[in-house]
């Protein structure tokens, strides 16, 4: 990777140092030093908006539950394949980005989607461009999660599996994290993918991840103007080429008009002309342990935000969710132990968690390097997704932040399906590759905290009627 230009250079001036708070910019000229962070006078609009009088297709708001049970999913357990409707289809969208809970901040209200998403900014749209759904008219759809709908955008395309288009918009999240949030767009659209992807494969539409396609031609096609809003990912449903052919222009909308030159350089060295291979989907896992449906799980999903030390987790509550969250990815990951029976506190390299690389009680170094916040110090262990930087190009670093996401999505839904719970975690940067003993060339990209939680979180609602919550504040160190 080179740390002079495109991802690199990002990467290198968004990385934290325990010499500087998070949120003060390097003192670099490619870096905006014009924009005041969490400003409410700038805060963006929490989705994409649209003119009225475009075509509307309301969703049904009851769910079809096929009632697989979340670990069947995870572990690839096969399902018959079966048709797309309407309802079968905004099932998965809002298992994937529906808004399920509300709650309140000073000065704002929060709509908490079914998927987590880095400080709470949901800087993701979603988009379906549909061929032969039941119910919904071939064309270019933008999802409305707080309607439960879609929107007609762009006409019918070309191809023929219909397809899922997730997008990102930089200001959204560089709101509260600047430039550094164009590496959450990956890590959030990784884990609102693990749940599209269960949806999907659950109701037995046959989802394929791809991350390598024509950038241009996907952004035409839903209406990305490629700076303000471009695509991360496509999710292609069922055999057949994707329904991703523009055959005509696609209504913008509107987004603020905020641009970080260098989210847009870094994302522009990464393009692409045309298609790669769909992501390989790992080995089915012969043991299913049991656990209520996917669709309960998703709901019942939150990032917990305090969790409790003095109770240690159950070893197959490491293994499994482990095995899980790793099938087809092939991203290096560590697990640093904190409290898992029968297992020596320390840092295990996936998949040997039988032999630490090193022993050590390490809850006050994870404290340290997870910028003093307790998950990393309470949680019964934490899962880190980095890469060495000589084996990324700009492509190539985009996929790893995708894959930690989708990891750190997986472990979530396996952890609250077996009874315990998890929440993402930053980092800072210039402490992880002494923790794992490996060279500066690290990339680190995500932590994920599995943990006992402290308190249950309120399930999420249904389509058009997301339950209200009340924050719980996580423990941070002075
Ligand atoms: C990629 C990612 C990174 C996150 N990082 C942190 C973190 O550093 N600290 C923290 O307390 N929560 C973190 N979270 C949890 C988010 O704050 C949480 O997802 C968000 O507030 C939405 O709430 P929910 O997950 O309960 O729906 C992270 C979540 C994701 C998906």
């Amino acid at each position: 990777m080179d740390c002079e230009s495109g991802a690199g250079l990002l990467h290198r001036l968004t990385s934290y140092t325990l010499d500087r708070e998070w949120d003060v910019p390097l003192d670099d000229p490619r870096l905006r030093h014009d924009l005041v962070p969490n400003d409410l006078a700038t805060l963006p609009p929490p989705v994409k908006q649209y003119d009225a009088g475009l075509p509307v297709t309301e969703l049904p708001r009851e769910l079809p539950n096929p009632g697989i049970s979340a670990t069947a999913v995870l572990a690839g357990s096969p399902v018959p394949s079966r048709p797309l409707d309407a309802a079968q289809l905004g099932r998965i969208l809002y298992l994937g980005a529906g808004v399920v809970r509300t709650g309140e901040r000073p000065g704002r209200q929060i709509l908490f989607r079914a998927a987590g998403s880095a400080g709470a900014r949901f800087p993701l749209e979603l988009y379906a461009s549909t061929k032969g759904v039941q119910g919904v008219p071939d064309g270019v759809h933008w999802y409305d999660p707080v309607d439960h709908a879609l929107v007609q955008v762009g006409p019918v395309p070309g191809g023929a599996a219909s397809t899922l288009i997730v997008t990102g918009v930089p200001w959204r999240t560089g709101w509260r994290y600047a430039e550094r949030g164009w590496r959450h767009l990956y890590w959030d659209a990784g884990t609102a993918l693990s749940q599209l992807i269960t949806a999907a494969d659950s109701g037995g539409a046959r989802p394929r991840l791809q991350t390598q396609f024509p950038d241009t031609e996907i952004a035409r096609l839903v209406g990305a103007d490629g700076v303000h809003e471009f695509p991360l990912a496509l999710l292609v449903l069922g055999d057949g080429t994707p329904a991703a052919q523009a055959t005509g222009p696609a209504t913008g909308g509107y987004l603020p008009e905020v641009e970080f030159p260098l989210c847009t350089q870094a994302q522009r060295a990464g393009d692409s002309d045309g298609w790669g291979p769909a992501w390989p989907v790992g080995p089915v896992l012969a043991d299913v342990p049991e656990s209520p449906a996917l669709d309960e799980v998703i709901l019942r999903r939150g990032s917990q935000r305090l969790m409790d030390r003095n109770v240690q987790l159950p070893r197959q509550l490491l293994d499994w969710p482990m095995r899980g969250a790793m099938r087809g990815i092939e991203v290096p990951h560590w697990v640093v132990v904190h409290g898992v029976e029968g297992t020596a506190p320390g840092i295990y390299r996936w998949p040997d968690l039988d032999s630490p690389q090193r022993q050590a009680e390490l809850r006050e170094e994870l404290l340290r390097v997870a910028l003093d916040q307790y998950l990393a110090a309470d949680a019964g262990y934490v899962v880190i997704g980095a890469i060495d930087g000589a084996e990324l190009d700009d492509r190539g670093y985009r996929d790893a932040q995708l894959a930690a996401g989708l990891v750190e999505g997986r472990l979530h839904l396996a952890a609250y399906a077996l009874g315990a719970t998890a929440s993402g975690m930053t980092f800072a940067d210039s402490e992880v590759p002494a923790l794992l003993g490996q060279s500066c060339d690290l990339v680190t990209l995500l932590f994920t905290c599995v943990g006992v939680g402290e308190y249950l979180s309120r399930a999420g609602g249904m389509p058009g009627a997301p339950v209200h919550i009340r924050q719980v504040k996580e423990r941070i160190r002075d």
